[in-house]
């Protein structure tokens, strides 16, 4: 057997590869490879979760930003964007819709809007779990202090959602302007770790610059960090932005990440994410074959979808939250998965 395949097996036994084994695996181009490690991710995932998939429902809450990440179509920069925020009462409103069609845990993601002090976002978390004491409330808000997390932590929320993007500091300095630092990003990472949420943490597949060195250092950032969650989709550009002529992220490449990500933690919440359902109409559910076992429908207002386009062609923009979740569920059936109601709590984390 080819050397691949038999670095697959001794992942599988021992946990752990050499950096030239792990290099293999990711770059192996050898017909029936993908298949093989794909299915032994998928197995590996049913030993801790069966067939069960968690559903996250997604609030994309505001468009504001004050970053300028280069590859980001929110970008403070990117005047074209129209800018918008929900109220309270649109938030409260998605979450009751939501909580009917079966989500029990519900993520605010959003730019990084100064408008959203501490006192305004934990009135907002606070009022998602009075409304829904048996949920789960996710953050994805970007970089805050240590203080500020605490306090949202204090408010109730329970998981917090913040991806490293690289784990290469020359690479992150390439993709972020001056103004945005790797070592405060690892820093908040730290303090969320510290504080007690559940972290997740993850990279764009291809993003522009990208090594395949650059994705092992990823690999042992995460196997180190040990993130509950890793979010991890292919990059695709936006229009408005200095990326728009770059090619998007492989297909192949993030399921591949996929696996190894699955075979090197066990037990973590991996998201099929909607940007590799936007570059491959069946990506979600070969994402969900190579080892993931989390969607994140959306659950925001029709209204603004089609605002917050952090790249070109993003799918699922027009749709009403029920539509979403049928068109999921049947979905993940097809990958031969079923939804579950539940708040899908990573198994080694008691509730906040
Ligand atoms: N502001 C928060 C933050 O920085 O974590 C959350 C929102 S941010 C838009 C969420 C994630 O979208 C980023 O971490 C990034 O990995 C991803 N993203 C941004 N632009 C993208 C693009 N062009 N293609 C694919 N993913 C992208
Ligand atoms: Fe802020 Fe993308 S630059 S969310």
């Amino acid at each position: 057997m080819n050397d691949s395949f038999s670095a697959v097996d001794k992942l599988l036994e021992t946990g752990n590869l050499t950096d030239g084994e792990l290099l293999s695996v990711l770059s192996c181009q050898d017909p029936g490879f993908s298949e093989y490690i794909g299915k032994k991710a998928a197995s590996l995932r049913e030993e801790y979760y069966g067939k069960d998939v968690y559903i996250r429902g997604l609030i994309e809450f505001t468009n504001h930003c004050k970053n300028n990440c280069k590859y980001c179509g929110i970008r403070r920069d990117n005047k074209n964007a129209e800018r918008y925020r929900l109220s309270e009462e649109d938030i409260f409103n998605c979450s009751d819709r939501g909580y009917e069609l079966g989500f029990r845990t519900f993520v605010l993601q959003g730019g990084e809007d100064p408008y959203y002090t501490d006192e305004r976002l934990g009135s907002l978390v606070s009022g998602l779990k009075n409304r829904h004491p048996d949920c789960a409330v996710t953050l994805s808000i970007g970089e805050r202090s240590e203080e500020s997390y605490q306090r949202l932590f204090n408010a109730g929320a329970d998981r917090y959602l913040l991806r490293h993007e690289t784990a290469d500091k020359d690479h992150y300095e390439s993709l972020h302007p001056a103004e945005m630092s790797f070592d405060n990003r690892m820093r908040c990472l730290r303090s969320l770790r510290k504080i007690g949420y559940q972290v997740g943490c993850g990279m764009m597949v291809g993003s522009p610059g990208q090594t395949m060195e650059h994705l092992l250092k990823d690999l042992r950032f995460i196997q180190e960090f040990k993130p509950e969650m890793v979010g991890l989709g292919p990059f695709i550009p936006h229009q408005d932005t200095e990326y728009a002529q770059m090619p998007a992220g492989s297909v192949e490449l993030t399921l591949r990440l996929l696996s190894i990500v699955r075979l090197l933690l066990p037990d973590v919440l991996l998201p099929a994410t909607t940007a590799l359902g936007t570059v491959d109409p069946t990506g979600r559910e070969k994402g969900l074959k190579a080892g993931a076992n989390v969607v994140m429908p959306n659950l925001s207002p029709p209204k603004v979808r089609g605002k917050y386009l952090l790249y070109d062609n993003k799918i699922c923009t027009g749709d009403e939250a029920a539509e979403c979740v049928r068109c999921l569920a049947s979905r993940v059936s097809a990958a031969g998965y079923r939804i579950v109601e539940s708040r899908g709590d990573h198994i080694n984390k008691h509730c906040n």
